[in-house]
């Protein structure tokens, strides 16, 4: 069984392709940039490779995208996914997972309504499907955190609640439910354990061995309502098991750069 994996050298894909390898598959993998073996060159803004990409495979594993880009993020997103999904329906590719983001359809923020308007593409497409909506990975939080502590406290809504999901358990459950067939529908998949801003915060400054204050902010209007009251949780189940505590010794260990 062939499987095309779009946006394979992100952070997600890197981790997808040798769990794919390891249960059979035969990966053909896109990138935007020429790579040798079994890579081939595949932009969904402009269309350029994505027929040739998906001719002959019999599965799609849809993971690029362009967060937060504005009008390139609709580009890819959503006319992207919308090429993808036509060429795959064409090419006779019998199903296609597409990952998201738990709270797509709870936080008014854009990023997500374009990953909304993607999931309805898949969906409303010939292409049997199935959707998984993740939760953020550690590293988005660790970034966020980094930036939102450039001026010196870290600034954040402590409210505000997340769930991160370690990748290479996404990884796991993407395989999994691409093996399985089309589910036609959306399944959530989260971390173990829900966290408070603040506390995620203060377990990242002591991991770091940092004395930086927390400045609390409150988030305003219906993102900040949303994000407070669990948009980007879900309590579905199965759960991944590395926690928040475990992606931070992995990345600070003893030593904890400030
Ligand atoms: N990060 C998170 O916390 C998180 C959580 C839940 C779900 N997700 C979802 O998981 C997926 C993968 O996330 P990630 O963190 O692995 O993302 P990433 O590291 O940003 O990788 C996204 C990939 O998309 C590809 N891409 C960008 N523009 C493209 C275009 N015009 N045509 C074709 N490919 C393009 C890029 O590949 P090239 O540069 O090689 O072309 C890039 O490697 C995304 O759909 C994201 O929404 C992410």
């Amino acid at each position: 069984m062939r499987v095309l994996v779009t946006g394979a050298g992100g952070r997600l894909g890197r981790v997808v392709l040798p769990r794919l390898r390891a249960e059979g598959w035969d990966v053909r993998a896109t990138s935007r940039r020429a790579r040798t073996g079994s890579w081939v060159v595949a932009d969904l803004a402009t269309g350029e490779g994505v027929v040739e990409a998906v001719a002959g495979v019999d599965a799609v594993l849809h993971l690029a995208s362009a967060p937060n880009r504005g009008r390139q993020t609709h580009r890819v997103d959503v006319l992207g996914t919308r090429r993808l999904v036509v060429a795959a329906g064409q090419s006779g590719v019998r199903h296609l997972v597409y990952v998201s983001i738990v709270g797509v359809d709870r936080v008014p923020i854009p990023y997500y309504r374009h990953k909304l308007a993607a999931e309805q593409v898949v969906a409303a497409g010939a292409v049997p499907w199935t959707v998984l909506r993740a939760t953020q990975f550690p590293e988005f939080l660790d970034g966020m955190l980094r930036g939102a502590s450039r001026l010196g406290p870290v600034i954040g809504d402590p409210a505000v609640l997340a769930q991160p999901v370690d990748p290479g358990e996404v990884a796991d459950r993407l395989v999994r439910r691409l093996t399985a067939g089309p589910l036609h529908g959306i399944e959530e998949y989260g971390g173990p354990e829900v966290l408070r801003f603040d506390d995620a915060a203060r377990a990242w400054t002591a991991a770091r061995r940092s004395r930086r204050p927390l400045l609390p902010v409150r988030i305003p209007g219906g993102i900040g309502r949303a994000l407070r009251s669990g948009g980007l949780v879900t309590e579905a189940t199965p759960k991944g098991v590395r926690t928040w505590a475990d992606h931070l010794a992995d990345t600070y260990g003893g030593t904890g750069a400030r």
